[in-house]
């Protein structure tokens, strides 16, 4: 299946900071350092939520649920979410602030393959419409807007967006709106995203957009850049 070469790993830290934050006073140190100083006082496993990860239930409630239980935690040091080793599918959900969302190394976060698990939500303003299509977009896998001191990490765990299937609706025209990145922040700062694999996006990988200004620090494949269209070989 040539499409699954489409597979892209990036081993990356990306970081989108504000002037005058703690922050930027220490602009010259590395993201690994920054990521270990902040400590969530509250941490929960996603199955403590219900979650499954056999690679086949759908775990989008279980996502949103305790993204809505962690934020209780919000203004008391921010909490972790810790997604341990499993096949974890799920539709789309969305971050909130002073949020960890942490995976073991042998955790993967698979995107669904039903378009209806990704929602349809508003053209970004500067668009006015959809990239591809006319009105709306789907949601990103892990989406964000407005956020501020979020850390998505991982020991090198992986997220998959299973995306082949978006890319036989894009090349057969049978999308009904553009598809989806896996990882889309809006109008956030103090992120850091690092130590993950991610592959197979429908569309592109990690999408920062008016995160302005922002810091960037990543590693990644040569081939592979956060904000370039995922690529076919
Ligand atoms: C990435 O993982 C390495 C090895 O586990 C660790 O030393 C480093 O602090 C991590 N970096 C970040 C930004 O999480
Ligand atoms: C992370 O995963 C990639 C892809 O599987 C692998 O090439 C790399 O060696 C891994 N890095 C670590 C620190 O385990
Ligand atoms: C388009 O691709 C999808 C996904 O592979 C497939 O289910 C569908 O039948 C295709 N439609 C057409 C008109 O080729
Ligand atoms: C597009 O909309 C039609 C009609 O609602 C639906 O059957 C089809 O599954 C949708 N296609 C995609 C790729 O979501």
């Amino acid at each position: 299946m040539g499409r699954s070469a489409s597979v892209f790993q990036a081993l990356l830290v990306f970081l989108i900071t504000i002037i005058e934050t703690q922050w930027s006073s220490v602009s010259g140190m590395y993201c690994a350092d920054m990521a270990s100083t902040v400590y969530r006082p509250h941490s929960v496993t996603i199955t403590e939520f219900g979650a499954v990860g056999d690679g086949v239930t759908l775990n989008t409630k279980a996502f949103q649920n305790a993204i809505f239980y962690l934020n209780s935690f919000a203004d008391k040091g921010g909490a972790q979410l810790f997604v341990p080793a499993g096949r974890w599918l799920t539709g789309g959900f969305s971050l909130i602030s002073h949020l960890t969302l942490s995976l073991d190394k042998d955790a993967v976060i698979i995107g669904s393959p039903h378009s209806s698990d990704w929602p349809v939500i508003d053209p970004l303003p500067s668009y006015g419409r959809g990239r591809e299509l006319p009105g709306g977009r789907h949601q990103s896998l892990i989406f964000g807007s407005h956020l501020t001191d979020v850390i998505i990490t991982g020991a090198n765990g992986t997220i998959d967006g299973q995306g082949a299937i978006w890319w036989d609706w894009f090349h057969n025209n049978t999308l009904n709106y553009t598809r989806p990145h896996l990882v889309e922040l809006m109008y956030s700062t103090n992120v850091v995203i690092s130590n993950l694999t991610f592959k197979n996006s429908p569309f592109w990988n990690i999408h920062p957009v008016y995160c302005k200004p922002s810091y960037c620090r990543a590693r990644y494949n040569p081939s592979t850049f956060e904000f370039a269209k995922h690529r076919r070989h």
